[in-house]
């Protein structure tokens, strides 16, 4: 197994191994993790992993997420814009929009640690999915920036990264959204291991004691540098990639794909256990 770096802040391709073997393999497997670590997106072209084993690779990484996914296989969320295969399927034109799963609606729970993605069919236009490191957002900033905004805190709510993808919601869309906790999070995270990132993304509603405006515009300065084209990993699907990111570390947005697209993916969530703090 040889692991290649696809760029210098994000992204490396592991070749080299079947997925019946890593499934098998602690070892490899766990190397592939510290890539995932090292890395924020590990990728594996042509990899044709069933959905059984995509649910037992990750579970060798954490527990997971088993609620129900629109998918027979416990584990598996089927993420596709076509409403007969997910019913929730409108809540997804949010993945349009850069986010870190697990920032909102959470209460005090920790973001989800990883997630993998399989591609079962691609869109025929769009639909690559972009990758940005948070913490090469951090230490990108001057040391004036990085005092400025330690010590700031966002509230993140389901109805910012909602409103995003349906400006013109019903009202009994929005008092939905409404219903889900908010959760307030710093916005520089001081990791477990010493490293800093920051916490953007659509779900990021307004800065606590700042001007809504003038902290809504620092948020949006802030996503927009951590997301210029040469800090991103777009990865270009092909049916049988599979593709996994480190949550804690990593933004993420699938370009735009119509709504009567076949584009499907199979994702399975490995949940966090560490706050963001
Ligand atoms: C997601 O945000 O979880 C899905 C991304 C994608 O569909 O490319």
């Amino acid at each position: 197994m040889t692991i290649n770096r696809l760029s210098n802040t994000i992204g490396a391709e592991v070749v080299g191994v079947d997925a019946d073997v890593l499934v098998k393999d602690d070892d490899l497997a766990a190397e592939v993790l510290r890539a995932i670590g090292m890395h924020g997106v590990v990728v594996f072209r042509d990899f044709d992993i069933t959905p059984e084993m995509q649910v037992e690779l990750c579970s060798k990484w954490g527990d997971i997420d088993r609620t129900p996914g629109h998918h027979p296989v416990s584990g598996i969320y089927r993420v596709t814009l076509d409403v007969t295969k997910n019913v929730a399927a409108d809540y997804l034109h949010g993945t349009f929009h850069w986010h870190i799963d697990g920032c909102n609606g959470q209460g005090e729970e920790c973001p989800q640690m990883a997630t993998m993605l399989t591609a079962v069919a691609v869109a025929a236009e769009g639909g690559d999915t972009e990758f940005a490191s948070t913490y090469t957002a951090f230490e990108d900033l001057s040391e004036e920036e990085r005092m400025l905004v330690t010590g700031l805190r966002v509230v993140h709510s389901l109805e910012a990264s909602q409103r995003k993808a349906h400006p013109d919601a019903s009202t009994e869309d929005v008092a939905r959204w409404r219903a889900r906790p908010s959760s307030e999070h710093p916005l520089v995270w001081t990791h477990r291991d010493g490293r800093r990132s920051l916490v953007l993304g659509a779900s990021a509603d307004h800065v606590v004691g700042m001007d809504v405006e003038e902290g809504r515009n620092l948020l949006a300065d802030l996503l927009d540098r951590a997301t210029t084209p040469d800090r991103v990993y777009r990865h270009q699907w092909s049916v049988g990639d599979t593709v996994i990111w480190d949550n804690r570390g990593v933004l993420h947005r699938a370009g735009h794909y119509e709504s009567t697209s076949s584009r499907e993916m199979l994702r399975t969530t490995i949940l966090g256990d560490e706050p963001i703090q």
